[in-house]
């Protein structure tokens, strides 16, 4: 029974040897270097694996994705036709919420404002709206937008979210399909992206979208912050937007090309703040555990949780 981890960009050792401390029966490889015969392999443990790997795994059982987002491997055509478990855990999900409401309140507190009078040694009070009159909107009320929903609600803000189907979640709003969606941007003040990748959500975030965001709010201005997929945004209509001031300020993770170009715009605009896709990273010290406790409990016939819904793409 071999288990093999494959990542691009991620050092994979602290992978492997967190799900070896859990599996004394497996033989757990890397790849390239220790990938031996690859029809030994059960177990794919993947973040952005070669996509020529994949069709080579000819008795693969399980998928397990090291993100929770799993267009990295759904868009590929030569995914073999095996479950794929994504990451949801309470670890990743308190560090994306710690940088969802980091971000809130930097943009609901002023932050960009009060740091360019501190370069130049101004002394401005600033009025201040309390988080009960700014709205918050996020999209995708999965496990990461509910979370950051209900913590952003704790906070006093008021909070709706817009899924794909009917959701109902105490104090929150919610809205749901294509046809609610303009009406959840015209209440929102600070609108949140975290939806996956899919073809449906591909480039849904464009002028045309950001326009349609309260421009009455408290803040001046709508915000947009972006921590589920570049590809959902359109990066040149965010920078018309930032410019012209359809956006009053932005708060960005991820990118339609990562890393972002050096000559991206985006860099230089004093109301906008990159990070870079660092808000909530997947830790192997937390996450590996759980991953090999998965592989033992299917191996005993167990049911796999956090079972990716490949129709949907998410
Ligand atoms: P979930 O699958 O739990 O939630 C996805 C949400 O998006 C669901 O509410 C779903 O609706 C909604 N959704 C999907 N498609 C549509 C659509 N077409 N229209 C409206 N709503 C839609 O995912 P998570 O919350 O766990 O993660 C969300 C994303 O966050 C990941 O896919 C990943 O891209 C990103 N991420 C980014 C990280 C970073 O560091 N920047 C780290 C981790 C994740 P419904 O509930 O009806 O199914
Ligand atoms: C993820 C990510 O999907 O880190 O978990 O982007």
């Amino acid at each position: 029974m071999a288990v093999l981890v494959a990542v691009s960009g991620w050092d994979p050792n602290p992978w492997a040897d967190g799900v070896r401390a859990h599996l004394s029966n497996h033989d757990v490889r890397l790849w390239p270097q220790t990938a031996g015969d690859l029809s030994d392999i059960e177990y794919l443990l993947a973040w952005k694996p070669p996509s020529d790997l994949l069709p080579r795994l000819t008795n693969l059982k399980v998928i397990f994705s090291l993100g929770a987002g799993v267009d990295h491997l759904v868009g590929d055509p030569a995914l073999p036709d095996v479950p794929i478990v994504r990451v949801v855990d309470p670890d990743l999900t308190g560090r994306m919420v710690e940088w969802v409401v980091f971000q809130v309140l930097l943009h609901h507190r002023q932050h960009l404002a009060y740091a360019a009078q501190q370069r130049a040694r101004q002394w401005k009070d600033l009025e201040q709206p309390a988080a009960s009159e700014v709205r918050v909107g996020i999209l995708g009320l999965g496990v990461l937008g509910q979370a950051a929903a209900t913590a952003l609600a704790a906070l006093g803000f008021k909070v709706a979210g817009w899924a794909r189907t009917r959701k109902s979640i105490p104090g929150i709003e919610t809205y749901d399909g294509p046809e609610q969606l303009d009406t959840f941007l015209a209440r929102t003040d600070i609108l949140v992206n975290l939806l996956p990748l899919t073809p449906d959500t591909r480039h849904l975030i464009d002028y045309k979208l950001v326009s349609k965001l309260a421009q009455n709010g408290a803040l001046g201005g709508p915000v947009f912050i972006n921590a589920g997929r570049g590809g959902s945004q359109v990066e040149a209509d965010l920078v018309r937007a930032l410019d012209d001031g359809t956006l009053k300020a932005a708060s960005l993770d991820v990118f339609e090309v990562e890393p972002l170009s050096p000559d991206s715009p985006l860099w230089t605009m004093e109301n906008v703040v990159i990070t870079p896709h660092s808000a909530a990273d997947s830790d192997p010290t937390a996450l590996a555990a759980a991953i090999a406790r998965q592989i033992l409990a299917f191996e005993r016939g167990e049911a796999l949780t956090n079972l990716v819904d490949r129709t949907a793409g998410y």
